[in-house]
């Protein structure tokens, strides 16, 4: 069983799901994101989160038109770890309608992880490889009195 996203995320990404995903399985195209079936461990965590009801499990009629968009595209867009600001301004507008994917769906990648704003966001959220932890002042102090 695997997590699938419908076309009910299309000109939305509230990105609400991938803040909850253990695995990291969300992929970012230009309009919505996909989860990679291979690398979901079906938790079920971001089907609860998403405001447009768009992630389903595979296992729902509702998911069967999109289970192999998610699989190709998975493939062929890029991951996407945390919430870049990739949420349309009028995605709320979009959020109520419906069979998006014929007029919206776009086979372009998005920015994923390496987008200028979500490189910058993940700079915030690892303090890791800038703050000086104590094993690091230790290091820093030995290599200080070997100079
Ligand atoms: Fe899309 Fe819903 Fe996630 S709109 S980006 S599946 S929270």
């Amino acid at each position: 069983m695997t997590g699938v996203i419908t076309d009910a995320c299309i000109r939305c990404k509230y990105m609400n799901c991938i803040e909850v995903c253990p695995v990291d399985a969300f992929y970012e195209g230009e309009t919505m994101l996909v989860i990679n079936p291979r690398e979901c461990v079906d938790c079920g965590c971001c089907i609860e989160e998403c405001p447009v009801d768009a992630i389903v499990f595979d296992t729902e009629e509702r998911a069967q038109p999109w289970l192999a968009l998610n699989a190709k595209y998975a493939n062929l867009w890029p991951n996407v770890t945390f919430d870049g600001g990739q949420t349309p301004p009028d995605a709320d507008h979009y959020a109520s309608v419906p069979d998006k994917f014929d007029q919206h769906f776009s086979p372009n990648p998005g920015k994923g992880d390496i987008g200028p704003r979500t490189a910058s966001a993940r700079a915030k959220a690892c303090g890791g490889c800038t703050k000086e932890t104590p094993l690091k002042k230790l290091a820093r102090l030995i290599r200080s009195l070997w100079r």
